[in-house]
């Protein structure tokens, strides 16, 4: 199926039926989500997927009483790293050498490069880090519409309860954004068959030739 097809088949959905996805449908997105362009490319966030069911309804409990929360399948968080320790690093360049190889000169400069970017913007610099998944986080719901997957990101809840819950400080990471995935339950979502709310083309896009 096209693209635009799919966009259009989605939306944010607000119930869910308690319906499993597929293994490898979550595979396939979480693959897509591995894909995502970062800044430096460092990925400097982690995907924690969560599939037990005593967590979801604790999270819905304590910290997001959203449905899709308690009934969707697999409950992901996009959590970013709140620094970038040296020992990240070393690790993102070992990848780096693993993959390609490069010239040690190439490695030296970047790891300058990234280094002196990390400096500039250390004020800024758990922004930066959030941001970072959100780009994610919308390759996340491209890909779960492509696999006929309903999902909704979830911003609106208490960052402070998830961070506690699943004890996310202590492993340098905060609770960023949340994406249950799963099926949509018609007499629960009222977001199910409605329009789309989207500005005609012509007011969000300007054109400079
Ligand atoms: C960053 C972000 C945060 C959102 N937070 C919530 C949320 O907490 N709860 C919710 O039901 N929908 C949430 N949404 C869904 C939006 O309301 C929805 O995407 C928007 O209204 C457009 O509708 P559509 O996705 O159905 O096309 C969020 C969307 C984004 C991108």
């Amino acid at each position: 199926m096209d693209l635009l097809h799919n966009l259009n088949w989605r939306h944010a959905c607000k119930g869910m039926n308690g319906s499993k996805v597929p293994q490898e449908k979550v595979d396939r997105i979480l693959e897509a989500i591995n894909l995502a362009p970062t800044s430096l490319g460092m990925q400097a966030y982690k995907v924690i997927v969560i599939e037990n069911q005593d967590l979801k309804q604790k999270i819905y409990n304590e910290a997001c009483p959203q449905q899709p929360i308690i009934a969707c399948s697999h409950l992901l968080l996009f959590a970013p790293f709140t620094q970038i320790t040296s020992e990240y690093l070393d690790e993102y360049f070992d990848l780096i050498k693993r993959k390609r190889n490069p010239d040690p000169e190439w490695s030296k400069k970047y790891r300058t490069k990234i280094e002196g970017f990390m400096e500039r913007n250390y004020n800024n610099f758990e922004s930066w880090l959030t941001k970072q998944v959100y780009i994610a986080l919308g390759v996340a719901c491209v890909a779960a519409a492509n696999e006929e997957v309903d999902s909704v990101p979830i911003e609106g809840f208490d960052k402070d309860a998830l961070n506690r819950i699943l004890d996310l400080p202590s492993q340098h990471l905060s609770s960023g954004i949340l994406l249950p995935l799963g099926y949509r339950d018609p007499g629960k979502d009222w977001m199910n068959g409605q329009p789309k709310v989207r500005k005609d083309l012509k007011d969000l896009i300007e054109i400079i030739k």
